[in-house]
């Protein structure tokens, strides 16, 4: 299914997927820009919350599973313990509350709806995540490279996160909200400190910053670690830690030589 069919229509979306013949959907299509959501409220609605209510009653009628894929931006980030599925969401952006309300109807609407909220996906590619965009920076010769230490999440890579979703419907999953993303929590300060090192830059051009130093149009969730016990305690792949996730993605790129090395 491409773009034209993210239709808030619940019979065209059971019509085309009816016609695919598929045993699950997979829902990645969202309103991701976090700043602009804040004045598009109505179009990040359609597509976060709108969109994926009318895919679970369609696959709920069709008898099959939804994977909804949702974010950690549904928490406010104030409680600085790990949070878990049974956690109150708090989310403080446009972003998040689309995306919370997303969430809530694909779990009432389809029994079988799986719902994995994920955090901080990077893949070499897309040239829009952090890890990208940094690469790029780094590659450019940028010697000062300020990075904020007062956000923190679980630096998840999206094929791992395929691989995660694709194992839970091969194994059969029961429905219900997953914490699928990497364990261990770290700073993007940190994290880019460690990018540098892997891909062997010199960490020193990452200066510390905070986000008092900018403004952006929407709020963000500062210190948002998810616990995935629930999703590991449940055997179907393991998530690793975040940094063992990142050297493996990297050295996976390099061996297949998907990617210069530094
Ligand atoms: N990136 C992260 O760090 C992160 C963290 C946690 C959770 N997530 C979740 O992961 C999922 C994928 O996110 P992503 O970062 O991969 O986002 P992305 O690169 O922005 O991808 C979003 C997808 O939605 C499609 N889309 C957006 N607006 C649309 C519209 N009006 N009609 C039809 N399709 C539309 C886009 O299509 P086009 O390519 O044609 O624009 C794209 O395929 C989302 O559910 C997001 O909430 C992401």
């Amino acid at each position: 299914m491409n773009r034209s069919d993210v239709r808030v229509d619940q019979d065209f979306l059971h019509e085309r997927i009816s016609a695919v013949a598929c045993d699950a959907v997979i829902n990645c299509a969202a309103w991701t820009n976090v700043d602009a959501a804040e004045t598009h409220v109505n179009e990040a609605w359609s597509i976060n919350a709108k969109f994926p209510a009318c895919l679970a009653k369609a696959t709920d009628r069709l008898k099959i599973p939804l994977v909804h894929i949702s974010t950690e931006a549904v928490f406010s980030g104030k409680s600085c313990s790990p949070y878990k599925e049974s956690d109150t969401p708090d989310p403080i952006s446009v972003y998040g509350q689309s995306k919370l309300a997303g969430e809530v109807a694909v779990l009432e609407e389809n029994s079988r709806a799986i719902v994995a909220r994920t955090s901080w996906l990077y893949s070499a590619n897309s040239s829009s995540n952090f890890p990208s965009r940094l690469r790029s920076q780094l590659r450019a010769g940028q010697t000062e490279i300020p990075v904020v230490t007062d956000v923190i999440g679980n630096p998840t890579p999206a094929p791992l996160l395929a691989h995660a979703v694709g194992s839970s419907l091969w194994f059969g999953l029961s429905g219900g909200l997953y914490h699928v993303a990497c364990q261990g929590a770290v700073s993007k300060c940190d994290w880019a400190k460690h990018l540098c090192t892997i891909w062997g830059f010199d960490s020193r051009v990452i200066v510390k910053t905070t986000t008092s130093d900018f403004r952006s149009p929407a709020p963000r969730s500062l210190h948002v670690d998810l616990n995935n016990a629930k999703f590991r305690a449940a055997g179907v792949i393991e998530m690793p830690h975040w940094k063992e996730a990142s050297l493996r993605y990297w050295h996976d790129l390099w061996s297949e030589r998907k990617i210069a090395e530094a």
